[in-house]
């Protein structure tokens, strides 16, 4: 498991380290017990991303219903040319980095002649992710070289070169996942650690209609019930607990006072949790809530505040025709 097994995968043009380690198992498993046993029982979402979970992520993006990938992966086909014009003996940067197929939009328009001086480091919690990610990229461009870090971008930012020009990207909404405590203090982090001349791309997605937004979030099939239960079978494995998958049942719904999807876990029964990092059993009540994500729905006034919580500059906002997604080019 990536959070107990060191190693260094290493061929030709990739290499991917996993630093989770360095986080230690034992803090691991008192975050998720703190939040197992607080009076509103929250699990934190970089829990989600287990070999299966990426792979639910991934089906959750080609669904009809879940509107931001193609959305986002639109604008980026539009603006890659201009980002990409020219570029050379950077590193990019991709923060939760996932399939990575947004990244292979933009590394089709760098000239060929200049890819060999270019560096792609993935940062992500799931190996999985970045080590099929990376073979696939390799195939694609075979000058590209790879250097993926596995690891948690909350606490683990300083692990990043900084030796050369970096462009960062922070795709998919994932930082309307975090709270708005900790998304301005990751930005804040990100930008100390940004040299003068580096740029970042942020995905962000809008506030729209909240049809929309719920149906994103609670599709036909049922891949995005699957992806939230799964995380208790994650959990299961960190903590050696008992959660039955089948005794819970998948809320997402939007906040609108608060501009953000959520997503719970509701118990169906009464039950009592049992793992040997608590000394106690974990008592979920009838009807009581796990919540596990939070997406947030960005306003451009609220992008705009960016700057003074980042100390960024924005240089340009991107996006579609129906105003749904919006990528934020900041420089330093
Ligand atoms: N960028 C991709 C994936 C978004 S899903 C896209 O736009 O489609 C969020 C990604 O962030 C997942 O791949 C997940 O494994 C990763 N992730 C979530 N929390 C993380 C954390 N704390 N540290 C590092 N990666 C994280
Ligand atoms: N960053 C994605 C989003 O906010 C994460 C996500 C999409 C997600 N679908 C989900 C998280 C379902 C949990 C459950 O849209």
């Amino acid at each position: 498991m990536n959070y107990t097994e060191t190693g260094v995968l290493e061929a030709n043009q990739i290499k991917i380290k996993n630093h989770l380690t360095d986080l230690g198992i034992d803090n691991i498993r008192k975050e998720i017990i703190t939040g197992l046993t607080s009076k509103h029982k929250h699990i934190s979402s970089k829990f989600f991303y287990d070999d299966l979970g990426s792979k639910l992520f991934e089906d959750i993006t080609k669904l009809p219903e879940y509107y931001p990938t193609r959305t986002e992966k639109s604008i980026l086909n539009k603006i890659a040319p201009i980002l990409m014009n020219d570029l050379e003996k950077t590193d990019l940067v991709e923060l939760g980095s996932g399939d990575c197929s947004k990244i292979k939009i933009l590394l089709n328009s760098i000239q060929k002649e200049n890819l060999k001086t270019i560096n792609y480091i993935p940062v992500d919690v799931s190996l999985s992710a970045i080590n099929d990610s990376a073979q696939e990229l390799t195939d694609l461009f075979p000058d590209l070289s790879i250097n993926g870090i596995v690891a948690d971008f909350i606490n683990q930012l300083d692990l990043i070169p900084a030796e050369r020009k970096r462009m960062f990207f922070f795709l998919g909404s994932t930082i309307g996942n975090f709270t708005e405590d900790i998304s301005a203090n990751f930005l804040k982090n990100l930008s100390d650690n940004m040299n003068s001349g580096d740029t970042f791309i942020l995905g962000a997605d809008l506030v729209k209609s909240s049809t929309v937004l719920h149906e994103a979030y609670n599709d036909a099939q049922g891949i995005t019930a699957d992806f939230n239960k799964n995380i208790l079978n994650v959990i299961n494995n960190l903590i050696e607990s008992d959660f039955n998958i089948s005794d819970f049942e998948h809320k997402a719904f939007f906040n609108e006072e608060k501009s953000r999807i959520e997503m719970h876990l509701i118990a169906k029964e009464d039950l009592q949790i049992k793992s040997p990092y608590h000394h106690d059993d974990i008592y979920i009540k009838k009807g009581e809530n796990i919540h596990t994500e939070n997406s947030y729905k960005f306003s451009m006034k609220r992008i705009k505040e960016l700057e003074e919580i980042t100390g960024l500059k924005i240089n340009q906002i991107y996006t579609d025709n129906n105003n749904w997604f919006a990528l934020i080019l900041f420089e330093k």
